[in-house]
């Protein structure tokens, strides 16, 4: 199956996904592109290290959102991407979009939706106090965070963490979760019910 892995910033899960995946030629996965908005994420310092093909697409360059939408989508359709991968990319689609990809778009998440949906969750999670967080893999539906949860892992918060120490352990997990959700994917194995995705047996 042809992925597009989108991403914003440093690219740990896109690394766990090529180490994973797209470097076993027994996963069915292969990473055709890599798109980010952001010219100095070193996501795609790691696709070219990687050999993969790599395409920047900044809100800036656009006139609108829709456009931003669609110059991805053509990116999408020249390499023949059949699933996109969300990793730690920082910009919301227009809900044409995601109903064109409707449940071919997949995200993760650092904490255990619906519990601190939104950009800050790892701040907030120890704002609040909880004592366990974790990791949601979901499809992205036109909502923030809101999507059908394919898997979820959990950690505990320990009263000494701060930001960088929950976000590690968070992201030990992440980089188990997202390379066994794409596996699942690309092997048929999800079936989406209502709100509900069921992993078949392989
Ligand atoms: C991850 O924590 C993911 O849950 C969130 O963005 C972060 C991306 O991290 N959506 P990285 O760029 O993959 O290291």
């Amino acid at each position: 199956m042809k992925i597009a892995v989108l991403a914003s910033g440093s690219g740990t899960n896109l690394q766990a996904l090529i180490d994973q995946l797209h470097h076993d030629k027994n996963s069915g996965v292969e990473i055709a592109v890599v798109i980010s908005d952001r010219r100095k994420a070193y996501a795609l310092t790691r696709a070219k290290e990687a050999g993969i093909p790599t395409h920047v697409v900044r809100v800036r360059d656009f006139p609108d959102r829709d456009a931003f939408d669609a110059e991805i989508s053509k990116i999408l359709d020249r390499y023949e991407v059949e699933l996109i991968i969300l990793a730690g990319f920082m910009k919301l689609f227009q809900p044409a979009f995601v109903r064109k990809y409707r449940n071919r778009i997949i995200n993760i998440h650092p904490s255990l939706l619906p519990a601190f949906p939104g950009a800050h969750s790892v701040p907030d999670t120890l704002a609040y106090g909880a004592k366990i967080s974790g990791v949601t893999v979901f499809f992205i539906d036109e909502g923030i965070d809101t999507g059908p949860i394919i898997a979820q892992a959990s950690v505990p918060v320990f009263d000494d963490d701060d930001e960088e120490s929950l976000f590690k352990r968070i992201h030990i997990e992440e980089h188990k979760l997202y390379p066994q959700v794409v596996r699942w994917c690309a092997a048929g194995r999800l079936e989406i019910v209502g709100r509900k995705v069921l992993v078949k047996e392989s």
